[in-house]
């Protein structure tokens, strides 16, 4: 198969990319940066929003037969303090769709539980999001990216599909110089013995390892392709809440350090509560998730340590 993927240099691009051409796919990544992690992935240095503004002046090297579009920004607290850059995520999501329409190609989009707002229930199923429970202008760009998948299914009978993930976390997801997310964060301050700040320390998490999502992405790409679904949003998280006190409890024990760690309040735009309902993912693509976030963070830690991350203790 072939399958053209945006935001390949990423955290979920790479390990995603690097799963399929472990399978035998080809794979055409597109991103405005060049892959950190590996020189395995095929890269073509495109900048989506440019791309947006005229999208008839690129085309792929072949015929995809799927698209994954992962492009964004992916960090809310920087969409609060940077709020145009949601428009460049619509925008991406665009040209994303643009290059789908042009190929007559089956497309997923990785957009995220943000869309469901700060919701206070146990679990959350597909239907219940809306763009009046936008929290943040990052999850009023996933929004607007779905409606836009869903217009272009209706319009150019383009099959969609978009998997809502949560928080992420495993190899590859480091990238310090570009962006932080809380577990690396996390475990880069306690390992070197530096102060963390928790904020919203009671704040329940759905984390997924990244293997897990990479998995669900891919049982998705296959249910696509081969026309067993045709227009559809899919949880994939690992089903389960955490709250970031655990995080941290789980990362202390993975290092065997102690943390140095201040609560603080949960920060402006940031969901405070999420546990996936993942029965449709279930049901649909077979998904079972294998990593709780108890070997995960073991497993993390290992690879930390096989990168030569970690200070010597
Ligand atoms: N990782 C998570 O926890 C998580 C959770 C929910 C949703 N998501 C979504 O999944 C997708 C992938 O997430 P990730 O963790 O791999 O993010 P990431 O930030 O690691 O990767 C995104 C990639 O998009 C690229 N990009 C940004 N702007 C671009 C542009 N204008 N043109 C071309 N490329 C551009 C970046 O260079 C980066 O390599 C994102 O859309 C993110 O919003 C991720």
């Amino acid at each position: 198969m072939r399958v053209l993927i945006t935001g390949s240099s990423g955290q979920i691009g790479t390990n995603l990319a690097l799963a399929l051409l472990a399978r035998g796919d080809e794979v055409h990544g597109l991103d405005r940066r060049a892959n950190t992690w590996t020189d395995e992935v095929p890269t073509e240095i495109v900048d989506l929003v440019e791309l947006s503004r005229a999208p008839a002046s690129w085309s792929p090297p072949w015929q995809p037969d799927c698209i994954v579009h992962l492009a964004a920004y992916a960090k809310v607290h920087e969409l609060v303090l940077e709020p145009h850059k949601a428009l460049e995520n619509i925008q991406m999501a665009a040209a994303a769709l643009e290059i789908a329409r042009a190929a007559g190609a089956p497309i997923v989009f990785g957009s995220s539980r943000e869309v469901y707002g700060d919701i206070h229930r146990h679990v959350t199923e597909e239907g219940m999001a809306d763009f009046v429970v936008a929290e943040s202008p990052y999850s009023a760009s996933k929004l607007a990216g779905e409606a836009l998948f869903y217009s272009y299914a209706r319009c150019y009978q383009l099959p969609v599909l978009v998997f809502r993930f949560s928080n992420v976390y495993g190899r590859y997801d480091n990238d310090a110089e570009r962006m932080e997310r809380v577990i690396p964060l996390f475990l880069k301050r306690i390992a070197g013995g530096e102060p963390i700040r928790v904020f919203g320390p009671n704040k329940m998490l759905d984390f997924t390892y990244v293997d897990d999502c990479v998995r669900g992405v891919m049982s998705g790409i296959n249910a696509l392709t081969a026309g067993k679904i045709q227009t559809e949003t899919i949880n994939v998280a690992y089903g389960q809440g955490s709250t970031l006190f655990d995080l941290v409890n789980l990362l202390e024990l993975a290092l065997d350090r102690t943390a140095d760690a201040t609560y603080e309040e949960a920060r402006v735009g940031e969901v405070t509560r999420y546990v996936a309902d993942i029965s449709k993912a279930k049901a649909i693509l077979g998904y079972q998730p294998q990593v709780p976030l108890t070997s995960g963070i073991r497993r993390y830690v290992e690879w930390w340590r096989d990168q030569g991350l970690l200070p010597a203790n």
